[in-house]
């Protein structure tokens, strides 16, 4: 792989809390633009290294480099307007769905009312939505609120912690939708973290399997053997 076409490249990277090795030595390369699912077992550390990712949490060994550069070299408050991350759990700041959009442009010195309103759309908020109070949304309304938070900074690349999770069957797809729609839209790099290896293999380009705190696995939809559902 030519190494101009890595976006987010992770070599080596370990963390531990306490005496419990979490990520144990993790080789991950991203291509600029391909959706990479991330599956693996609870507790396998996930979460944990797209919070390493950026910068939420330090590694303890190892690197990891957006767009060729050691992470640690670039402003901990632009990497993470660069590479955002949407959380495992939508927590909603109180106010309107609006304010929820906000707040994060206004914290990066952002006003901007119309990229708010952008991304609500692109997320697949409906617009009635809009003036209500965010902590009153459903499970499945706070996800959305919660991407639409995450792409209103314009991200080159973001890291979803499980998105579509909690969120009623039905609606798993449309939101499924949005997103993949929103990314091709933005030209995104991603990193979609879940649970449900079905939904991996319908929106990854390729596949990460991780477990123990290693990858275990890579490889694009065909010809990737499963150990198994998780
Ligand atoms: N701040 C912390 N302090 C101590 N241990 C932690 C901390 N955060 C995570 N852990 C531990 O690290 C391990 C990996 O957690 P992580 O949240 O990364 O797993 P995960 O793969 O995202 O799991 P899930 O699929 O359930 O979300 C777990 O054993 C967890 O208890
Ligand atoms: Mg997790």
């Amino acid at each position: 792989m030519n190494p101009s076409d890595i976006h987010i490249g992770l070599k080596g990277v370990k963390k531990s809390y306490g005496k419990k090795e979490i990520l144990r030595g993790i080789d991950l390369t991203v291509r600029r633009g391909e959706i990479l699912s991330l599956v693996g077992p609870s507790g396998s550390g996930k979460s944990t290294l797209l919070r390493c990712i950026n910068r939420l949490i330090d590694i303890d060994s190892g690197e990891i480099r957006v767009d060729g550069k050691d992470i640690r070299k670039i402003d901990p408050v632009e990497l993470r307007r660069r590479v955002v991350l949407m959380p495992q759990n939508s927590v909603m700041f109180p106010g309107t769905v609006m304010e929820n959009v906000m707040t994060p442009l206004k914290i990066a010195g952002i006003e901007g009312e119309k990229r708010v309103v952008n991304a609500l759309r692109d997320s697949g908020v409906p617009e009635e939505l809009f003036h209500r109070d965010a902590e009153k949304l459903s499970g499945g309304e706070k996800k959305r609120v919660a991407l639409a938070r995450a792409i209103a900074l314009r991200p080159e690349a973001l890291l979803l912690d499980e998105p579509t999770a909690g969120v009623d069957p039905k609606k798993v797809e449309l939101i499924e939708r949005s997103i993949l729609d929103m990314v091709k839209k933005r030209r995104l790099t991603v990193i979609w973290v879940t649970h449900d290896t079905e939904q991996a293999l319908r929106v990854g380009n390729r596949i990460a399997s991780i477990k123990d705190g290693k990858v275990v696995k890579v490889g694009k939809k065909d010809g990737f053997e499963w150990e198994g559902v998780y």
